[in-house]
């Protein structure tokens, strides 16, 4: 897959935030606010129902922020109630795909095995998908280590090669996620360290070295700068610090200054 966003990547989930009205005044204000930036890729993941409007705006404004979804079903269309299928998210613009979020696995049953599901489905289809990971409570190296291994192995399980290219990661552990602070950033760099090295096991090399290795989990203004310039740290994914447009536009910025 060729990639179509450069380094560093940072992106926001809006979560179950934001009307479309809302969504379409948001995307107003932060692509007047980045118009002219492009150190850095910007993405957006709305709710379902802002897609459609929120692609119109960006394409007739010539943004270059990209646009996923939170969300798919692993088939293509078929009797599952309630769900969005990977087409019928490329047939309106989405580049990106969540999967694997701790929400969808607290509140939804998300396992590593339907996220898998998920993730073939979106690489089949050509969109990339943003696999989130992470461990579930804070514990020593050892643990989160084999956590992280046995968790990565199953969520790529039959990803080859060639769908690799167009693989996002996202290091979100559950315990910074929606927390007073984010992890800290000898753990983060560990952690990053340690997923490149398990994907230069699985992949060749200069396939490993291209998956982006995002870091999430209260991400704010005062810390971007710190993340974004830790070695393997490819990028941000951002919640709460982003709901806000001049907030997010600020971080960016601070992301693009501070990247290597
Ligand atoms: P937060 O959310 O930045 O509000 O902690 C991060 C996430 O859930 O990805």
């Amino acid at each position: 897959m060729t990639k179509t966003y450069r380094l560093p990547l940072v992106g926001t989930s809006w979560k179950m935030n934001k009307t479309t009205s809302e969504a379409l005044a948001y995307l107003e204000r932060l692509q007047q606010r980045l118009k002219g930036q492009s150190a850095v890729s910007v993405f957006i993941l709305p709710a379902f129902t802002a897609l459609t409007e929120a692609r119109g705006f960006l394409r007739s404004s010539k943004s270059n922020i990209m646009l996923g979804s939170q969300n798919a079903h692993w088939d293509d269309a078929g009797a599952f109630t309630g769900e969005v299928s990977v087409p019928m998210l490329k047939e309106i613009g989405c580049r990106f795909v969540e999967i694997n979020h701790q929400e969808r696995r607290h509140w939804f049953g998300e396992t590593d095995e339907t996220a898998n599901w998920k993730i073939r489905a979106a690489l089949r289809h050509g969109l990339s998908p943003i696999i989130c990971l992470g461990e579930e409570k804070r514990e020593g190296w050892p643990e989160v280590e084999s956590f992280l291994r046995n968790q990565l192995a199953r969520l790529l399980q039959d990803v080859d090669e060639e769908e690799a290219a167009g693989v996002i990661l996202a290091y979100e552990p559950r315990w910074a996620i929606g927390a007073a602070e984010a992890a800290p950033p000898s753990h983060v760099e560990l952690v990053h360290t340690m997923l490149r090295q398990l994907l230069t096991e699985k992949y060749n090399a200069s396939v490993a070295k291209a998956i982006p290795i995002l870091y999430g989990g209260s991400v704010n203004l005062q810390n971007t700068a710190e993340l974004i310039a830790l070695t393997e740290v490819d990028g941000l994914f951002v919640g709460r610090a982003a709901l806000d447009a001049d907030g997010f536009a600020q971080l960016v910025e601070i992301a693009g200054e501070t990247y290597k």
